[in-house]
């Protein structure tokens, strides 16, 4: 089957699960990304994938991404975000690539209230793989950076244009401590462990650095040398996604820490 055809089984899969998407394509394709976007969204809050009884951040994430695998219909397989993200419950939370902005709408929609999203993207990015491959970053000339967010979940939605090399640093001490990170921005040994190295640094003790395309290079492998921390990785349809764990404060150092600041 070649790249054109099973295009065209996918969206005829995706407007038979959500055809409410059908008359929204007259008016173009952010139109109808943006409502299927909506409905999968509403569809995966109908549906409780995560029994209450697990609590471990990590299988959180397993779970989240093996069983929401089934809804990645035309859009992208980041749609574990939204059940991972709800159990969890992260206050501030910090992506690298956002695109079109799946991996943003599915954050935004399970964030609470009060709770951020700051998304940092370079749009059409051209760049080299540890391959030795370029890789073309491009959106389609129809669409713009972001578009399928919902305009209802945009008002906690904090966008940065620029090379995450340049732009993350600054955002991350200009937040303190952040609760979650997802990378999706530039898969390369380089940039990844930049990336995964600035989150740790911010990252509260019991956080996760979630990324996507973790195959595309050695860099997840690395980060896990270097930190030692507990992790997972999950193999997707289109991608294999990794998380780490920032090992919570052990009862008796939070204590301490307790202790020392009523002295002071
Ligand atoms: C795989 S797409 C992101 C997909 C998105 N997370 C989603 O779920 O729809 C990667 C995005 O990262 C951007 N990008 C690539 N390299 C970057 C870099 N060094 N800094 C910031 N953004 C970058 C690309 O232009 C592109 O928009």
């Amino acid at each position: 089957m070649n790249a054109r055809t099973s295009n065209i089984i996918t969206i005829a899969r995706a407007l038979a699960h959500y055809p409410r998407v059908i008359p929204f394509l007259l008016r173009g394709r952010e139109a109808a990304n943006m409502k299927l976007a909506e409905e999968q969204i509403r569809r995966l809050r109908r549906r409780h994938l995560i029994s209450g009884s697990v609590d471990d951040p990590l299988e959180i994430f397993r779970l989240s991404a093996t069983l929401t695998s089934a809804d990645t219909a035309m859009l992208n397989d980041n749609a574990f975000l939204l059940p991972l993200v709800e159990r969890i419950k992260p206050a501030k939370v910090v992506e690298t690539g956002v695109s079109k902005g799946v991996s943003s709408a599915f954050i935004l929609a399970a964030l609470g209230a009060k709770d951020d999203l700051y998304s940092i993207d370079l749009p059409n990015k051209n760049y080299v793989l540890d391959s030795g491959a370029e890789w073309s970053d491009a959106l389609p000339s129809n669409m713009r950076i972001g578009s399928v967010v919902p305009h209802t979940l945009r008002n906690r939605w904090h966008l940065l244009l620029g090379d995450s090399r340049r732009v993350l640093s600054p955002l991350l001490d200009a937040l303190g401590e952040i609760d979650f990170f997802f990378h999706d921005s530039e898969h390369t040994l380089d940039c990844m462990l930049f990336e995964y190295r600035e989150a740790w640094k911010h990252l509260r003790p019991g956080g996760l650095i979630i990324s996507d395309d973790i195959d595309w290079s050695p860099a997840f492998d690395q980060f896990i040398r270097e930190t030692g921390a507990p992790h997972a990785r999950v193999k997707c349809r289109n991608s294999e996604k990794g998380a780490v764990l920032k090992p919570p404060l052990p009862a008796a150092s939070k204590l301490r820490k307790s202790c020392l600041a009523e002295r002071t």
